[in-house]
């Protein structure tokens, strides 16, 4: 885990390099002129309520990076789209209108497909699996991916496993989703998942989620524990599938402008920070999504089905489809390397 870090940080400090030497690099630090000493803000947007694994990690990243930096940096959080909404906090980061978004890898799918990679059904063995890969030589490599449009990868945060919901009726074999309607993120992967169940999609930012199901517009969505509680979906869905069909994972990106006008030595401040606030999030997703789904049981107000080994293979049968179609649009090598790592 050491050396992925530094290995990145190698990384970041070339690039910044050679986005100095090609002229694409921002002003050096007007904040750092004479006079006073402006702090360096930075301002780092999410959509998820401050409780939840992101919500908790950004603040951590806050709190580490300003005293650590003795006041050189002032980071702003905005949790819950109250900046920006998904789409949105994408353009402003790009734009560095904000500094730092971690958005879920899906939606990331229009600059490169192989992000959709979470969503790729069954796919993970298990969280350790998840975090290996993306700490390993494919995880790395889809970071860097994004520096031509102007976005560099400084993290994975992991969220985890998500499962179903719906206002309809239990869901405990693939034939029960025919004729609903589900929510996704953003991508094709999801909607041929649940094109593959016999199911309609929809995409929604998630600041619209709850409005959507509440409204009818969409019967169902998919969602971590910690999401699903946080968001309050069990106000207005009465069945909740448990079956971890795939993952909710995501990216903390940076602007590459905004990272080229830092020295060297706040750079390494800031990828040390860093990877103080991925140790928190890894360690408080889990937690938090345990937590979630006692709290999810205890409130009485779901319905709640666990899928069985022999369910699970026939929602693995029935999810076929999807890898015929995507595994090659995602790359057949992600998916081998995420399917062999154990
Ligand atoms: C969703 O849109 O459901 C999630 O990606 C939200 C999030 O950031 O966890």
């Amino acid at each position: 885990m050491k050396k992925v870090w530094q290995i990145l940080l190698v990384g970041l400090l070339a690039l910044g390099l050679a986005l100095t030497a090609s002229g694409c690099g921002g002003e050096k630090k007007s904040s750092q002129g004479t006079g006073e000493k402006e702090p360096i803000v930075v301002k780092f947007s999410h959509v998820v309520a401050e409780s939840t694994p992101k919500g908790q990690a950004a603040l951590k990243f806050k709190e580490l990076l300003e005293s650590k930096s003795n006041g050189q940096f002032k980071v702003e959080v905005y949790p819950s789209s109250q900046l920006y909404g998904d789409k949105e906090e994408l353009e402003a980061l790009r734009a560095n209108n904000v500094q730092l978004i971690a958005p879920s890898a899906t939606k990331l799918v229009g600059f490169n497909p192989a992000f959709q990679l979470v969503d790729m059904p069954f796919l993970f063995e298990s969280d350790e699996a998840a975090y290996k890969f993306y700490d390993g030589e494919y995880g790395q490599k889809l970071l860097r991916s994004l520096e031509p449009q102007g976005m560099l990868g400084l993290a994975w945060w992991p969220n985890g496993s998500k499962h179903f919901t719906n206002s309809k009726r239990p869901l405990k074999r693939p034939e029960d989703f025919k004729g609903l309607k589900f929510r996704t993120q953003s991508g094709g992967v999801l909607d041929e998942q649940f094109k593959a169940l016999g199911a309609g999609s929809q995409t929604l930012a998630f600041g619209e989620v709850y409005v959507a199901l509440q409204n009818g517009t969409v019967d169902g969505q998919e969602n971590t524990f910690n999401n699903i509680e946080t968001q309050k979906y069990a106000e207005v869905q009465k069945y909740m599938t448990v079956s971890g069909h795939g993952r909710i994972d995501y990216v903390v990106l940076t602007n590459t402008t905004f990272w080229n006008s830092l020295t060297d030595e706040q750079k390494k401040l800031f990828v040390e920070c860093m990877k103080e606030a991925t140790d928190f999030e890894r360690q408080l997703a889990d937690e938090l999504n345990q937590k979630s789904f006692e709290n999810l049981k205890n409130s009485g107000k779901l319905q709640i089905y666990t899928l069985t080994e022999e369910d699970r293979k026939a929602f693995v049968e029935a999810m076929k489809p999807v890898y015929d179609k995507y595994t090659d649009k995602i790359g057949k090598e992600y998916i081998e390397a995420a399917r062999n790592t154990k």
